[in-house]
């Protein structure tokens, strides 16, 4: 069987990759990236192309089974400019099934895949725990605080290795075609926890110090955060839906293994916080 990952370098793609070696090690699998430089284990073959440049795209589907899709293009997760381009050069090149990873951008490339003759599972994590790096990992090294609004809010956060547990199981078995799939962590964490965990894990005391949602809004202006990423995050955060703060058992009924904790995540990951 051969697999086309797309996002292969990023968070969610790279755990794909890894958690598809894991339960299929005869699999071939082929990594999407728009660098021909990109870092891949040395046994997953690179096919540079660009999802936002469908001409791009043609050798990347050629006899590929099953995908796995990321929906946008770009570092601010824009929409796909010609997701049906996408879909019909996957449907010419055969590809029976594929996962579709949501976020931002969810809509048009999700809709074109379920008209089309490609079995599609959808792909719905709820927070990741490796946002704890992108958000926390540079304060917390540089003075041992974190500096957040909505101090109160809930969270049942997901690992990366899960989501790629997940999608690996679904592309390699199918079994799921129509399913929207809410993917959680195994328990719903208040940011004081969230905090505890990570302090326990690096062996130093980390403060919490919550902002008012101006506040948090003239921090992320000055680090360079686009107006509508502000948005999506202020609404993200102080108005999580049921679905980010509600723990679900799919990685288990999936992977047949339990979902990962945040302190098993924080275990792994001390270094990127020292
Ligand atoms: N962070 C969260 O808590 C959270 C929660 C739920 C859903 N999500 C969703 O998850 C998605 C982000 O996933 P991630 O964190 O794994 O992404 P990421 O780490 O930011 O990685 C981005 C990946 O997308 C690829 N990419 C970007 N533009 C491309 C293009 N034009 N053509 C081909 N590949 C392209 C990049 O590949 P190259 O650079 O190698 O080309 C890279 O592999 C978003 O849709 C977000 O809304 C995030």
């Amino acid at each position: 069987m051969r697999i086309l990952i797309t996002g292969a370098t990023g968070n969610v793609g790279r755990n794909v990759v890894e958690q598809l070696r894991e339960f299929a090690p005869d699999a071939e699998l082929r990594a999407l990236s728009r660098n021909p430089e990109a870092a891949l284990p040395a046994d997953v073959e690179l096919a540079v192309g660009d999802l936002a440049a469908p001409e791009t795209l043609a050798d990347a589907f050629k006899g590929v089974d099953a995908v796995h899709f990321i929906n946008f293009a770009g570092e601010q997760y824009g929409a796909l400019p010609d997701p049906a381009a996408v879909v019909a050069l996957a449907e010419q090149a055969g590809v029976r099934r594929c996962t579709v990873l949501g976020g931002v951008a969810s809509g048009p490339l999700e809709r074109l895949l379920e008209a089309s003759s490609i079995e599609t599972t959808h792909l719905r994590p709820v927070e990741f725990m490796s946002n704890a790096i992108m958000w926390w990992a540079e304060p917390i090294k540089a003075e041992g605080a974190i500096r957040e609004p909505f101090g109160d809010r809930l969270s049942a956060m997901v690992h990366p290795s899960d989501i790629g547990a997940v999608a690996a199981k679904v592309l390699l078995d199918g079994g799921h075609d129509g399913r929207s799939l809410v993917i959680t962590g195994p328990e719903v964490l208040t940011m004081q926890e969230k905090v505890r965990v990570l302090s326990e894990a690096i062996g130093r005391e980390i403060e919490f110090v919550e902002l008012t949602v101006e506040e948090a809004h003239a921090k992320w202006r000055g680090e360079g955060m686009p107006e509508g990423v502000i948005a999506f995050l202020t609404e993200a955060l102080g108005n999580t839906p049921d679905e980010g703060k509600t723990v679900v058992n799919t990685v288990e009924e999936v992977t047949g293994r339990p979902a990962r904790s945040f302190a098993e995540w924080a275990a792994e990951h001390v270094e990127a916080f020292r």
